[in-house]
């Protein structure tokens, strides 16, 4: 339900123009008052006045209209909601939020904005995977924008692909999780993910085959409990999730170096799969083969980040969680871990290659605390992340 919430709503200039306002009467069926903004291209699209109409609202249209800014000012506008959507959120508008261009009333509303923005973007497929709208994409996560979609299928251009726009309920769905005020809404938890690469050279790294599936997944289900998640990641191989504060990273020392940049939090997860090591000989150029024989590494250990965060003296997380992957002696190993660590829990999971575990999707944890060992049953990546987030949100109340 979204009653008493309100959510200011920009339709861009898109064919997908039309499921907007389906999703205005979606919207407003559950409760939630929706003031839209119709860009000039949109309005190609939709009319001013089915929007308005079915929003049963005023409807915005321009920067400069003297009328609308007596009544209400363009900064006042962009506030006044819980939270701004843009569906369809088109290529121009991506581009025009990435680069913090303010011309129009939509971009103007969105530069102005303090509040939670979603963008719900619909293209055609090539404009999606162009180098420029993935650049922006990836910028516009970094500054906390939450995406939903675009979905693959037929396209209105007669190509198919990622692009579609999301369908109305989807974007209701993800509006709910970010409006709901979950158990862990004020509470700010920092996630690692995924590998690090330690570069030999500029072409060649060190990694491991962590994907980043599990940290991932519990950074959404944080988020969905109503978290601020400052999600700090490695090179993964899935996407990071929506709704929380995207860090990039590519080494350990920048891991680590992001990590002290977001403390303070409340708590801290773990789950990246940190390279012990890095190469101090790394070289700026690439090694040839040479008669002289092999090149020869040279490595210096990398900074433990969870042992260092664990072992605060002041302002350490209420709750830091770690991982151990072990290939044998899992308990025993991971029981170790945690103290030598100083971390409240360790989940631990066996990562030997029979159990499918490391890049697959499912995952059968050992939960270590002071309370000892408790095993939880083989289960999806996604449900081992709900059961852990629900118990660090019991753990902070
Ligand atoms: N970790 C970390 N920084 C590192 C190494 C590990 O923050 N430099 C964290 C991982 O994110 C994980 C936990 O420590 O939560 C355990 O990682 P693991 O690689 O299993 O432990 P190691 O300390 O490397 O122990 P070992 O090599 O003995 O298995």
């Amino acid at each position: 339900m979204l009653a008493g919430k309100h959510i200011l709503l920009i339709i861009g200039g898109g064919i997908a123009a039309f499921k907007s306002l389906d999703l205005i009467r979606r919207l407003r069926e559950r409760g939630a008052t929706v003031t839209p903004v119709l860009t000039r291209a949109g309005e190609e699209f939709v009319t001013p006045l089915s929007v308005s109409a079915l929003a049963g609202q005023k409807l915005y249209r321009d920067l400069f209209d003297l009328g609308d800014e007596a009544e209400m000012g363009h900064i006042q506008l962009s506030r006044i909601a819980d939270l701004v959507v843009i569906a369809p959120a088109t290529a121009d508008l991506m581009a025009k939020m990435a680069g913090g261009l303010a011309n129009d009333l939509a971009s103007t509303l969105l530069l102005a904005t303090d509040t939670p923005v979603m963008i719900v973007p619909a293209m055609n497929v090539r404009m999606w995977e162009h180098a420029a709208t993935q650049r922006n994409l990836a910028t516009l996560r970094g500054d906390g924008i939450i995406v939903v979609g675009p979905n693959e299928g037929d396209m209105a251009c007669g190509e198919f692909g990622p692009g579609r726009m999301s369908e109305p309920l989807e974007i209701v769905a993800a509006i709910e999780t970010q409006l709901n005020d979950g158990p862990l809404s004020g509470r700010r938890i920092l996630v690692t993910s995924g590998p690090t690469h330690e570069p030999i050279d500029p072409v060649r790294y060190i990694a491991n085959r962590s994907s980043g599936a599990q940290g991932t997944a519990i950074a959404s289900a944080l988020a969905a409990l109503g978290a601020d998640v400052v999600f700090i990641t490695g090179p993964a191989d899935v996407p990071p999730p929506s709704g929380v504060h995207v860090v990039r990273v590519q080494t350990a020392l920048q891991m680590q170096e992001a990590v002290n940049a977001a403390l303070p939090v409340d708590a801290g997860v773990f789950t990246a799969a940190v390279a012990d090591w890095r190469v101090t000989t790394a070289s700026d150029r690439k090694l040839k083969k040479s008669k002289d024989g092999l090149p020869l590494l040279e490595f210096a250990e990398n900074p433990d980040i969870l042992k260092s965060v664990s072992q605060m003296t002041e302002g350490r997380p209420k709750l830091v969680v770690g991982f151990a992957a072990e290939t044998n002696d899992v308990i025993e190993n991971a029981t170790a871990k945690r103290l030598r660590k100083g971390c409240d829990w360790i989940v631990a999971n066996d990562v030997s290659p029979a159990t499918g575990i490391m890049g697959g999707s499912e995952n059968a944890v050992t939960l270590i605390s002071d309370e000892g060992a408790e095993d939880w049953p083989r289960m999806a990546k996604d449900q081992v992340a709900k059961q852990l987030a629900a118990r660090i949100s019991d753990a902070l109340k």
